[in-house]
């Protein structure tokens, strides 16, 4: 057995996996966010290691067998988040996180100091609120004596690996959201480190998804039961974990996952694709490879607001059973996404959502139909910038929330113009951090040889030429209302 922990925004999940690929037991402990300014999205490590240790004793005392039949165990985490220690290794401050946008000014600072043009060069991607770097410039700023005790930085799954094992690294795919990292030559940036006076001795050493970090510290096994020979390996960023757990592990492969956010992210083999920031531009879990990926800031987030605001006494189901109620394109009603600014391809914190075209015969279904057709539109944004850049994306893996309703599958297969994958029993990142151990340990000759194991296909669903068409009218307009909205906002 291998276990994947899941650590992420709202609770950890952690996954007990049999060499099949059957996910035999799960167990999810939640942890508040801390949200003291507009703004401001934070968290208490000690958190995640409590729950984490938490969730794994619950995880081990419901398996039946010795503990040591669990081998090993790998990670996929939140990515982005500042996490700060000092010489003796505590904790200086909260974790800042991925969704914490108080760092504008940090991110024009990087512009100015190391010239637009040439950070994206080194980085491939643009200067954002969300990630680690500007962070990081902030505490610099604003927290002078915490940034002057800091001796190291890692991200949220990092400090928990750290925790586990006394060992501190972090894997290509996470540091390259910190911002910091050279993408292609796979090594920190001296250059930026220069430019912005960041002692690069904070940097930690870089490691390969896959790869064994040690065992269980004895105090770790003893709380959680397991056996303290368990075999840990680093584990990757949720998404690059995501895309393992999907088998978006070759050429061709694209996945939309819709959770909070909603991305979709396209695999990429080649370290040099140049696309001046449009997209993101991540180093993949799978050694050597890449994946490019547009981001949805509230994808999932925009339909539990709408529940919340306005049918907070409604099960998810039944809102969504509305979808089957109204035609394509809710009667002429549009909805934008952007109710906390968007990422692509606008790049911007203020932009706010709107509904266009309201009617007085529009019901609830209505609105509803609009929310979830509005994510779409905005997630095929990113999918169009795939496709003017060569890339053929005629099948699309879908998973998370989005893909658990049928409906909801039918209007991505529709607005997508492509064929969509539901998985059989998908399990998302913990699944692709599983399968990291299970490669880790030996068991597979290679990611794509686990994949074809662990993973199965349930159902492809493919466009409705009628609503396709309909779709393609209708996401020139949703396409305007950006540029139409943005002065409002300013
Ligand atoms: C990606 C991003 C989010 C987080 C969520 O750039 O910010 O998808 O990884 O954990």
């Amino acid at each position: 057995y291998v276990i994947g922990v899941d650590l992420g925004t709202s609770a950890v999940k952690v996954l007990l996996v049999n060499q099949e690929g059957v996910v035999v037991d799960q167990v999810s402990r939640p942890y508040p966010l801390i949200q003291e300014k507009a703004g401001y999205s934070e968290q208490n490590p000690e958190e995640w290691i409590t729950q984490t240790v938490e969730a794994l004793k619950q995880l081990v005392e419901r398996f039946s067998e010795d503990p040591s039949a669990i081998e090993g165990l790998s990670f996929s985490g939140q990515m982005h988040g500042l996490v700060l220690l000092d010489y003796k290794r505590n904790v200086l401050r909260n974790a800042i996180l991925w969704n914490d946008t108080r760092t504008t000014r940090q991110c024009q600072d990087i512009y100015a100091k190391v010239g637009k043009d040439r950070y994206i060069d080194i980085t491939k991607n643009l200067a954002l609120e969300g990630f680690t770097l500007p962070k990081l410039l902030w505490v610099k700023e604003n927290e002078p004596d915490i940034y002057q005790q800091a001796e190291v930085f890692l991200l949220p799954k990092d400090y928990v690996r750290y925790r586990l094992t006394n060992q501190i690294h972090m894997d290509y795919s996470d540091a390259a959201g910190t911002g910091l990292l050279d993408i292609s030559a796979k090594t920190w940036s001296s250059e930026i480190c220069g430019r912005l006076n960041i002692d690069s001795s904070l940097c930690p050493p870089l490691i390969e998804s896959h790869e064994f970090v040690g065992t269980l510290s004895g105090s770790v096994a003893e709380q959680t039961g397991l056996s303290p020979k368990t075999k840990v390996f680093a584990g990757g960023a949720d998404n690059a974990c995501g895309a393992i757990g999907s088998g978006i592990l070759e050429e061709g492969k694209t996945l939309c996952s819709i959770g909070t956010s909603g991305v979709v992210l396209s695999y990429e083999e080649d370290g040099s694709k140049d696309y001046q920031g449009k997209v993101h531009f991540f180093n993949h879990g799978k050694e050597g490879a890449f994946y490019s990926m547009g981001v949805t800031l509230a994808a999932g987030y925009s339909l539990n607001w709408f529940k919340e605001t306005f049918a907070h006494e409604e099960e998810f189901e039944n809102l969504l059973a509305d979808l089957s109620d109204v035609p394509a394109g809710a009667n002429g009603l549009l909805f934008t996404p952007y109710i906390v600014g968007e990422r692509t391809p606008h790049t911007d914190a203020l932009i706010r959502g709107s509904f266009i075209g309201m009617d007085s015969s529009h019901k609830r279904a209505h609105f509803v139909r609009a929310v979830v057709e509005g994510i779409t539109f905005s997630l095929k944004e990113s999918i169009e910038m795939f496709r003017k850049n060569g890339k053929n994306v005629d099948s699309i893996i879908s998973i998370g929330g989005g893909a658990k309703n049928r409906n909801w599958l039918q209007i991505q297969a529709d607005i997508f113009q492509a064929d969509i994958v539901k998985l059989a029993s998908e399990q998302g990142p913990g699944m692709g951090a599983a399968m990291l151990a299970a490669y880790g340990l030996g068991w597979f000759k290679s990611l794509s040889e686990c994949a074809s194991q662990f993973i199965q296909t349930e159902e492809v669903i493919h466009p409705n030429p009628e609503q396709a068409e309909r779709y393609k009218g209708l996401f020139s307009i949703y396409q305007k209302i950006y540029k139409q909205t943005k002065d409002l906002n300013e």
